[in-house]
């Protein structure tokens, strides 16, 4: 049941015990005064009423008041600290389900959709929360309220309490059996709303597509077709809790009938008095509502046991890229980069990208990777700042396997630019930056000089412009030249770009070479290229093919000596592809 599945999330509400102190107390107290109700109904009844003694009635009436107004004061109060220390329970468990992706390595989300990230961190969590501030409430309520009304009906009448008893035994096979049905609905249910959020995640990043190829009626249809499997699984959710509800509510109704069947005999042979009976009565009635809120309740304990274990599937996923034990920072770097017999295979595929592969970057040496295309050239870059780690050999930084070197350090001695210049929705600072302590106004100045980013001094709130997707809108060259001032901000001794330049005009880079040149002769440098102009930069090129190193030197004498490097660097291969 949906308590079990929370066990994990309860550690959440630890440091919120006080409130929920606070509503148990107040729970309890608010359920002491509804029993207590219908014992003054069988003293008004018994007594005053019997007695016709007006005077006391009004004053047991009173009384009678006083309760009402007690237990709804309780009531506000039972909500209200439910509410916060539910709240305050989701908003932790999101932040660490967020710090959590963020520890996973990059394959993580090779194999996850974002939309099914984003159902969890939203939809799941809420209702983990709703569980928490009601669920749990009305759980804890209807299991009290049975044991105190039990206990009290016992007291009154035991046989008559037996009867009650007897007919409860169908509500708890018909409640076992819609549990093990309404599991699978709610997960489903779950699931595809994680597929859902997945198609509307990429109609608004995919936009432009979808316009230009004029996609939207595919689209369109592709959403309806999910929205009406959604309807259906709602609907089976539904029906299998109207069956529940119709089942428990015409049981109370049987218990009714036969309580005062029973109880009315016993009453006419003395063994009861009228007001018992009536007190009897009104406790059958105090069972009614906790039967009603019962498939409710089982229904969403039911939600909230598949929304945890969907949650549990992420936070099971341990970081497989995470700094080993023995891992130490790396002080100063040299920049000796090497690739010793390495084999790479993504995590979720069996095809090896690269096998047997050896290269060596020197410190203060350049070397421009070529490739055809899939020959893994980007693959190989993500290798050094640890984004995917080899499958077999190693990668040395200075000699030392980068897997012994703690992921900071490491990342902090390679900066990259990558193929796709990604953009955060925040200023061209922060975009630059990207959260590193200290940076000096030089140094980010001499970094964006570097990359020919001059253009932001003119954005209209220059460095405080909003990029992104929901700021300022950059060309793909501006977006690449950003990606690269970041990459050479704080001077990394190794820097590692994929294709830099690929989407700046001719003009402009030849000044980003004549800058990228001066930088990259203080630095170790790969540099995926694809464009021979670019090739300018480095002093030795190797061309890789069927996973490995198939040549490498100077690119005339590859020019020269290697039919597929011609064939990959020369006008008519360019043509060919275009
Ligand atoms: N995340 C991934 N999961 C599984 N396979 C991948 C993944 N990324 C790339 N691949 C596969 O790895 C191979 C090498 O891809 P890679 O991106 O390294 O090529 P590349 O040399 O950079 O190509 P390009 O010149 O087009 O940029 C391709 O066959 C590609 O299908
Ligand atoms: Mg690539």
């Amino acid at each position: 049941m949906g308590l079990l599945a929370l066990r994990r999330y309860l550690p959440y509400l630890r440091p919120y015990v006080r409130y929920m102190v606070i509503f148990l107390l107040a729970q309890l107290g608010s359920l002491a005064a509804a029993a207590s109700i219908p014992k003054v109904i069988q003293y008004i009844i018994d007594g005053p009423i019997t007695h016709h003694d007006f005077g006391h009635l009004v004053r047991f009436a009173g009384l009678l008041a006083l309760i009402a107004g007690l237990e709804f004061a309780l009531i506000l109060l039972r909500r209200y600290f439910s509410g916060v220390a539910s709240l305050h329970m989701e908003t932790d468990l999101r932040n660490d389900l967020y710090a959590h992706l963020q520890s996973l390595q990059v394959s993580f989300h090779d194999n996850w959709q974002s939309g099914q990230l984003l159902s969890r961190a939203i939809a799941d969590i809420g209702t983990v929360r709703r569980f928490v501030s009601f669920g749990l409430i009305w759980f804890i309520q209807i299991i009290v309220t049975f044991v105190v009304v039990l206990v009290l009906m016992a007291q009154l009448d035991w046989q008559l309490g037996l009867v009650v008893v007897l007919c409860m035994i169908p509500i708890a096979i018909a409640s076992h059996i819609f549990q093990d049905k309404y599991r699978v609905i709610a997960r489903r249910l779950q699931d595809l709303t994680g597929d859902m959020t997945t198609v509307i995640e990429e109609m608004a990043t995919g936009v432009r597509i979808i316009k230009a190829f004029g996609r939207m009626p595919l689209m369109q249809r592709r959403f309806e077709e999910q929205g009406r499997t959604i309807r259906e699984t709602s609907l089976q959710g539904i029906t299998a809790r109207a069956e529940l509800w119709s089942e428990i509510n015409f049981l109370p109704n049987l218990s009714l009938l036969a309580v005062l069947l029973l109880g009315g005999l016993n009453v006419i042979e003395g063994r009861l008095t009228i007001g018992g009976l009536v007190a009897f009565m009104s406790y059958v009635f105090m069972l009614t509502w906790p039967m009603d809120a019962l498939g409710w309740v089982l229904s969403m304990s039911e939600e909230c046991k598949t929304a945890s274990e969907r949650l549990n599937e992420v936070f099971d996923s341990r970081p497989e890229i995470a700094d080993r034990p023995q891992a130490r920072p790396l002080e100063h770097s040299r920049g000796r980069l090497e690739f010793r017999d390495v084999g790479f295979r993504y995590p979720n595929s069996n095809d090896w990208i690269l096998r047997g592969l050896n290269l060596v970057v020197e410190p203060h040496e350049t070397v421009g990777l070529v490739g055809r295309t899939g020959s893994g050239k980007t693959s190989l870059a993500y290798l050094a700042p640890r984004l995917y780690d080899v499958s077999e050999g190693a990668v040395l930084l200075d000699g030392i396997d980068v897997r012994e070197i703690t992921l900071r350090s490491l990342r902090s001695h390679i900066g990259f630019a990558f193929e796709d210049p990604i953009l955060f929705s925040a200023s061209v600072h922060e975009n630059l930056v990207m959260g590193r302590p200290i940076v000096s106004d030089e140094e980010l100045k001499r970094a964006i000089e570097m990359a020919q980013a001059g253009f932001v001094w003119d954005l209209p709130w220059g460095l405080e412009t909003r990029v992104g997707e929901q700021g300022y809108t950059l060309s793909g060259g501006q977006r690449q030249r950003l990606a690269l001032a970041r990459a050479v901000l704080g001077s990394p001794p190794v820097l590692v770009l994929d294709d830099p330049l690929s989407s700046v005009d001719v003009h402009t880079e030849s000044v980003i070479e004549e800058a990228l040149s001066r930088v990259l002769e203080g630095v170790t440098g790969l540099l995926v290229v694809h464009r021979p102009s670019t090739l300018a930069l480095a002093d030795r090129v190797v061309l890789l093919d069927e996973g490995r190193v198939a040549a490498s030197g100077t690119h005339a004498e590859l020019m020269r000596t290697n039919a597929l490097y011609r064939a990959l660097l020369s006008q008519e291969y360019e043509e060919a592809l275009a």
